[in-house]
């Protein structure tokens, strides 16, 4: 069992500096593309053998140091009341949105070892079947109100917070169901087997750190601190969180993802040393000349400097023009700069 990156996680001595992609699996892959030819996302997440399947692919076409639960963010809004479905070109479509207190008022808490019983069968299977640790996932309340809200992707995030600003109270029900939904999930793919957990606040980069405090701290502070006596690694990640990184840090998480606007030493130093970090190759690099992807990567490493706690990843996930070949060498060199 290949355990750099959990001990990554928990700041202890590696033999090489772990690496792994968020969004490892998915279009960028052709092993993946053959499988989307036959099945659409969503049956992929609902089927255990594709999921599990799909999971693999990165593992083992690429030197990574951990496999991601082949799944999506958006999943607990169905059972909530809160139907989406994902359009091609388009991302993802939430319809109809949450746009009024009643609706905020209506939404269902479930149970996920029913209503998402097949992601947590992924999860078993998985685990008869890697060499490396399984991280699973769930969204984080601001990440996961945004698409609700918003319908989909969003620039501005303008009816997120004029919920926020305008109804504060009804804001924090929401967020408050959210976060109880989503530490209630994490546990539940805990007791599957999975060996580590990532929240994702992709998009709570919007917010200034004073609203981040007031309006999402306490929320995603609850996920964690359910999470974290179950005793595995959690990490948090967020993109455009320069400023907020000390909030971040308070709200949990022994890993903290850093996006590439800020170099990692910098961030480290925000989260403090007494926290793993996480990240942070600009991912576009990856589409360019491999000169330069790398100078990227050695960069990365010496800013780390061999500290025990760097798990090397890129500051967003992998984008899908992106060479598969290039991963690979990327993968490699992280753990042979490191050896
Ligand atoms: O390999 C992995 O990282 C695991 C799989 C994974 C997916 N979604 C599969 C997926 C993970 C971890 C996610 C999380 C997720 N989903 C996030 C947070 C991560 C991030 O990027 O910040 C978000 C915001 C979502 C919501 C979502 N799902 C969007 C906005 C989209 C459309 C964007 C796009 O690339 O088209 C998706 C679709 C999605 N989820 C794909 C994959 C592989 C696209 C693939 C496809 O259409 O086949």
């Amino acid at each position: 069992m290949n355990d750099r990156f959990l001990r990554a996680c928990r700041r202890e001595p590696v033999d090489m500096t772990p690496v792994w992609f968020m969004r490892q699996a998915g279009r960028y892959m052709a092993s993946y593309r053959a499988i989307r030819d036959h099945h659409t996302l969503l049956d992929i997440c609902r089927n255990p053998e594709l999921a599990a399947q799909v999971t693999l692919q990165p593992v083992n076409e690429i030197e990574v140091d951990a496999a991601i639960l082949f799944s999506d963010l958006l999943l607990p809004l169905e059972p909530m009341g809160i139907p989406f479905d994902f359009v091609k070109g388009e991302g993802p479509v939430i319809d109809p949105p949450v746009r009024t207190v009643e609706r905020i008022d209506g939404l269902r808490r479930f149970e996920p070892r029913e209503s998402l019983a097949h992601v947590l069968d992924t999860i078993r299977l998985l685990r008869t079947q890697l060499d490396v640790p399984l991280i699973g996932f769930a969204g984080a309340p601001f990440t996961l109100a945004s698409y609700a809200i918003e319908g989909g992707p969003s620039s501005n995030y303008a009816r997120t917070k004029a919920l926020m600003y305008g109804e504060p109270e009804a804001w924090h029900r929401l967020a408050d169901t959210f976060a109880t939904i989503v530490a209630d999930y994490l546990t539940a793919q805990i007791e599957a087997g999975a060996q580590a957990v990532q929240v994702f606040d992709s998009w709570v980069g919007a917010l200034s750190a004073r609203d981040y405090r007031e309006f999402v701290l306490p929320h995603t502070q609850k996920i964690f601190a359910t999470v974290a006596p179950l005793g595995i690694p959690t990490l948090h990640f967020g993109t455009g969180t320069t400023t907020i990184l000390a909030e971040m840090r308070e709200a949990g998480g022994d890993v903290i993802g850093l996006d590439w606007r800020i170099p990692l030493d910098d961030g480290w130093a925000q989260v403090g040393d007494d926290r793993a970090v996480q990240g942070n190759l600009d991912p576009t690099l990856l589409l360019g000349p491999v000169e330069r992807m790398l100078r990227g990567a050695h960069d990365v490493l010496q800013r780390a400097g061999g500290r025990p706690g760097h798990i090397f990843n890129l500051g967003h996930g992998i984008l899908p023009s992106t060479d598969l070949e290039h991963v690979r060498t990327l993968a490699h060199f992280v753990h042979h700069q490191t050896a």
